[in-house]
Parts: C-alpha cells; structure tokens; sequence
C-alpha cells in the first residue's frame, strides 16, 4: 500500500474534539488504507507511560472483517453461555452518578430512533447492530499484552483517541466498541491474536452517514463541575 502524506486540514484540535462523536451508522463508502496508515503512523506519537507504546492493533477489511461478524453471530446464537468476556466492562458495583450517566445515554440514543422501553426487541435489535459494526467497512481491534495493567489500559486510550480525532479531522468516523470483548475469545482467535493478548476494544471506522437518526442527537455530559475540583485559584 503506498505511503501518502496525510492530507492537510485547517481543522483545530477543539473542533475534532467537538465534532467526534460515536458513530452509529455508516455508509459502504471504502477508506482508504494509505490515509488510515498515515493516521496510525501519527498516532504513534501518543503518551504512555515510561514510554512503552503498549497499544496494538489489528485492522480488518472485507473477507476478514466479514469472518469475525460471522464466528462471533455463531458464537451469539449458541446462547449466554458462549459468552466469554475479557473484563468487566463496568464495574459490577457501579452506583450514581455513573449509572445515571449510563441510562441518561443509552435511553437519548433509542429516544432518537423513537424505540421506547417496551420495546425490548426493539432495542435489542439496535444492540445486536453493534455486532456489524454498525455497518462500517473497516474494523480495529485494539489489544495489548495481557501483562499489561491500568497505566497501560489509560495510555491505549490516549491512542485510540489520538486514531479518532484524526478520523475526523480527515473526514471519517467511528464508534469505539467495548461489545465485542463479550466475545474476546472468539474475536481473538478469528484474527489470529494468541492468549497472550487481552482485547480491549473494536473502533468501526468509516464514513458516516450524515442522514441517519442516529447520528444526530445531542449526547448529554455533565457540568465540569462534577469533574474538576479547583483548589488555590481564590474565588
Ligand atoms: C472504550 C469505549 C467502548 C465503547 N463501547 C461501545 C459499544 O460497545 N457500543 C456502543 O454503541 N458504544 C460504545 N461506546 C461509545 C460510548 O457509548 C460513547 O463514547 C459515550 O456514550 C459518549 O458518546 P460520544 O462518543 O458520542 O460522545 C464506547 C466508548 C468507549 C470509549
């Protein structure tokens, strides 16, 4: 794959910051792999800590892609039992506000598709699309070693939001998603990864679709103050 400069924008940090959002429908419009290559190449320069740059990361395209929507549908229709998570995604004692937070969120998105609480399938079905990537043409499974702890969980954040302000900045999209560790095993064995690496994370990258319901209702946050406490900076 030939190695491009990575087209120049006149996008400002704050603006792909305000722009980003989890995509959750895409168009079958390809991304270029030379512009993804030159996106992962800049992310390099992410912070970690003592320098150990412990993220990596298997992309997938088309018949690959397709094979890991495949053995995980198989892997979901022999039940719950299948189900072989690589970590809690959320704490199992999780309280307010965080469970709040994480309602609040998940009942703005079906409120925007109209799909109300009754709806069990309904809303199980817009979960499940989660496992199609909601339709965008490239997968990245991001992993490290499994030796790695919450220093190095934090520095794969800081890269895997570096890859998706850059998406933006070059006009792309993405949803990340933690869903598919629920099928770690399975994820992990498709693409060839060893027992040596954890799973944390799928990010579906591709271009959005501006048109979709989905894509366009506001995502709350809270005031910063519930986030930051100031302390000698007087009144
Ligand atoms: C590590 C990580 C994993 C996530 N996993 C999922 C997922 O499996 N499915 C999903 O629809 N959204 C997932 N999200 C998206 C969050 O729901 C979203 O970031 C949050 O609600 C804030 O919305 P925004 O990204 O649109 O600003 C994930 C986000 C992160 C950072």
């Amino acid at each position: 794959m030939p190695a491009t400069d990575m087209p120049a924008t006149d996008m400002s940090v704050t603006q792909a910051l305000r722009r980003r959002r989890s995509v959750r429908a895409f168009t079958d419009r390809s991304v270029d792999p030379a512009l993804l290559k030159e996106i992962f190449a800049a992310a390099q320069r992410a912070p970690s800590g003592g320098n150990l740059q412990p993220w990596q990361a298997t992309v997938l395209t088309g018949e690959a892609w397709q094979a890991v929507r495949q053995a995980v549908a198989a892997r979901i229709a022999m039940g719950r039992a299948g189900q072989e998570p690589e970590y809690d995604i959320y704490p199992p004692a999780l309280t307010a506000p965080w469970t709040d937070r994480r309602f609040g969120v998940g009942e703005a998105l079906y409120a925007s598709l109209g799909i109300p609480r009754e709806d069990k399938r309904g809303r199980l079905a817009q979960f499940m699309d989660n496992y199609r990537g909601f339709g965008a043409p490239v997968m990245l499974f991001l992993h490290c070693s499994r030796i790695m702890g919450p220093p190095q969980w934090a520095d794969m954040g800081m890269w895997l939001q570096s890859v998706m302000l850059m998406l933006v900045e070059q006009g792309l999209a993405s949803c990340p998603q933690e869903c598919w560790a629920m099928y770690g095993a399975t994820v992990r064995r498709t693409i060839g990864l060893g027992d040596d690496q954890i799973l944390f994370t799928g990010l579906a990258i591709g271009y959005a679709d501006e048109d979709a319901a989905v894509n366009q209702w506001p995502v709350p946050r809270a005031p910063i103050d519930e986030a930051i406490d100031w302390k000698g900076f007087g009144t």
